[in-house]
């Protein structure tokens, strides 16, 4: 690989319900992006299941394989390597990515690279801005994480802050399901709230004595069911939209401040978002007025690559890879990791 100036990485991405596969380019350019959600087969069971989630991903992983290929106009021989999110997410929908690319490096002669998931939805940000390079800050919101990142270097991380119990998706989606909004509920609550009044109902703001930067929704999400359900007993009519619009307003209070505050405490003036939640409009504009006032330069990635997706695992693989951060066959999934390993 020495001297070679053009990197291409095969990424797969298995680690909840969706089944990526996409090619990369030197970690910015993407040359294919397939991605096939199983949402509309969780939603029959109101959130995923993962035993489903598994073997959806062996159903179409070869055939999205193919296609990534094909979309590319790449044969197999033109890939330098292999990529694979191996953690953090749901342990046999990961198995499946992981031994999928294990024998798609061996069988090619390939490197194969580990990617960190949440890494991966940070790196979505160098793909839809060729510039960005780090140091930045990163707020990553998705369905099973929710931190305040510094981000050092394309490598290097620290957790300046993240939630003390369920992300900020979780709360998203288990809101939506509480109001009869369907799965996956945080673009439906999103939607919802666009004609609600956010100062109808008075929802918790959650304040970690000794620890500014971090979260908590889990007291929001209740607070949410148990009003929705005492309503149901008195027979009480909800206005869902000014409830949503009260969620989203409240989740914003969250996030917004403390990613300000991230930015005073490093003085960092750059702030990228990643992940499903960050696809919110109320937390666009939140993020962009606040940023304005605080001088502070912000990213965020398209919506088509906030959720899970293969490119962002092949971005960040490129950068893993000019580390020498290769595996072998032995490389196992893992349920839980920390970005900072
Ligand atoms: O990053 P992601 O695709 O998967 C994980 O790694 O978890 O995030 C999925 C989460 C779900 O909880 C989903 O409800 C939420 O992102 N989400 C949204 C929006 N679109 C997706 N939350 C709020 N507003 C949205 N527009
Ligand atoms: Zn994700």
């Amino acid at each position: 690989m020495k001297g070679k100036s053009y990197v291409k990485i095969i990424a797969i991405e298995s680690s909840c319900d969706e089944t990526a596969v996409s090619i990369v380019e030197n970690g910015r350019r993407v040359l294919s992006n397939v991605v096939l959600s199983q949402a509309d087969m969780h939603a029959l069971y109101g959130g995923v299941v993962p035993e489903i989630a598994s073997r959806k991903h062996i159903e179409c992983i070869t055939a999205l394989t193919e296609k990534a290929f094909a979309d590319a106009g790449l044969s197999k021989n033109d890939i330098d390597a292999v990529a694979v999110t191996y953690a953090p997410g749901l342990i046999g929908a990961l198995l499946v990515g992981v031994g999928f690319a294990k024998a798609l490096a061996f069988a090619l002669g390939k490197p194969l690279i580990p990617v960190h998931h949440i890494r991966g939805h940070i790196a979505a940000n160098y793909i839809a801005f060729p510039e960005l390079e780090p140091p930045f800050l990163c707020l990553v919101a998705s369905g099973g994480h929710t931190l305040l990142v510094d981000v050092k270097s394309y490598t290097e991380f620290e957790i300046l802050g993240s939630t003390r119990d369920d992300a900020a998706g979780e709360a998203f989606d288990k809101c939506a399901r509480v109001l009869g909004a369907g799965y996956p509920g945080g673009a439906k609550i999103d939607a919802l709230a666009k004609t609600g009044d956010k100062t109808k109902y008075k929802l918790p703001r959650a304040h970690i004595d000794g620890a500014e930067l971090d979260m908590s929704f889990s007291g929001l999400k209740t607070a949410v069911i148990n009003l929705v359900h005492r309503a149901e007993q008195l027979g009480e009519e909800i206005d869902k939209a000014s409830l949503a619009a009260s969620f989203c307003d409240a989740v914003c209070d969250a996030l917004v401040p403390r990613a300000m505050a991230a930015a005073v405490k490093t003085g960092r003036k750059k702030l990228a978002i990643a992940g499903g939640v960050a696809a919110n409009s109320f937390l666009r504009t939140a993020l962009q007025n606040a940023s304005k006032s605080y001088g502070i330069e912000l990213f965020f990635p398209p919506l088509s690559l906030c959720g899970d997706n293969g490119a962002m695992i092949g971005a960040q693989a490129y950068f893993e890879f000019l580390q020498g951060n290769t595996a072998g066959c032995d490389l196992n999934a893992k349920a839980t990791l920390s970005i900072d390993f």
